[in-house]
């Protein structure tokens, strides 16, 4: 089948098959068992096991098979099927796709519109892509960088990016002129319950995401608010929201404790939407 893949070794386009993809180059990437296909090159890893670990992809699915952040999803899914009309085909990739939640939703709702849209999931964690082949062997899943992500030139038609790096630089050289980048980021009151036992002062969230701010290749043409409240009712719950937040990472020892001891928390979920498109040049 041939693919938006782009060889990591030459370039040249990737076609993928039952056991691997291959290049006309006949560079060779043999896919995992669970299907995913390892476009790392290991001189390109930074550390052995690079991206987030399997603790934390854990924590996530559990915490995201909850529904917690099924509006947000469906937002997500919304806003880049928006941008995939009139045309039966098309390409889209979630970069820093994690445990593939959100890329599973935005498949389906792609799939309402198309069977022939590609979907594309790309996590540089191993563990994060390994899991994400469970919710649909349908999805690409790469392991890949997304600071060079495995695609050609101009072949995606959407991008999408939750909570992840943001790279604009191979965005715009991935998605085509008249695609767009999708981000959700969160919003001021994001998780603040959570946050108010962490911080002392809660530090507000900016609106455009931080790695978008001073970028000049794309304008924003679209932000929306998704902010809802939630109740987490149990300790098992509290503790995987908290493992899969940043914070975990930060916090000392006397709030951790204090955070086990809670069996219920009230928070708000909020985040913002955005498009991007490329600016015409
Ligand atoms: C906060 S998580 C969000 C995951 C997922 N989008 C979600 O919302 O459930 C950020 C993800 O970015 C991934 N990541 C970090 N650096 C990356 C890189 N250079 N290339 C690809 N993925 C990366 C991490 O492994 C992690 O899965
Ligand atoms: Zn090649």
């Amino acid at each position: 089948m041939k693919t938006a893949l782009a060889c990591p070794v030459c370039a040249a386009e990737l076609t993928l098959g039952a056991t691997a993809a291959v290049c006309p180059n006949r560079h060779s990437f043999d896919r995992a068992r669970s299907g995913y296909l390892n476009l790392l090159l290991s001189n390109k890893k930074q550390s052995a096991e690079p991206g987030d670990g399997l603790a934390m992809m854990r924590s996530r699915r559990e915490f995201l098979q909850g529904g917690f952040y099924d509006p947000m999803a469906a937002a997500a899914s919304a806003a880049v099927a928006e941008i995939v009309p009139g045309r039966p085909y098309g390409n889209v990739a979630d970069l820093g796709c994690g445990e593939g939640f959100f890329t599973a939703r935005l498949n389906t709702a792609l799939q309402a519109l198309s069977p022939a849209i590609g979907c594309y999931g790309v996590d540089i964690s191993r563990p994060g892509i390994k899991m994400a082949t469970t919710y649909n062997r349908d999805i690409t899943w790469i392991v890949a960088s997304l600071h060079h992500s495995p695609f050609q030139p101009q072949s995606l038609d959407a991008v999408l990016s939750v909570f992840a790096p943001i790279d604009a630089a191979d965005v715009g050289r991935v998605i085509r002129d008249d695609g767009a980048l999708v981000t959700v980021t969160p919003g001021p009151d994001h998780l603040d319950a959570l946050r108010i036992i962490i911080y002392t002062s809660v530090k507000p969230h900016p609106q455009t995401p931080a790695l978008m701010a001073n970028d000049t290749r794309f304008e924003q043409t679209a932000s929306t608010r998704v902010r809802y409240p939630i109740v987490l009712d149990s300790r098992a719950q509290i503790l995987n929201l908290l493992a899969m937040t940043p914070y975990y990472w930060h916090i000392s020892r006397a709030t951790k404790a204090a955070i086990e001891e809670l069996s219920r928390l009230e928070l708000t979920v909020d985040a913002y939407v955005s498009v991007f498109r490329p600016r015409a040049n």
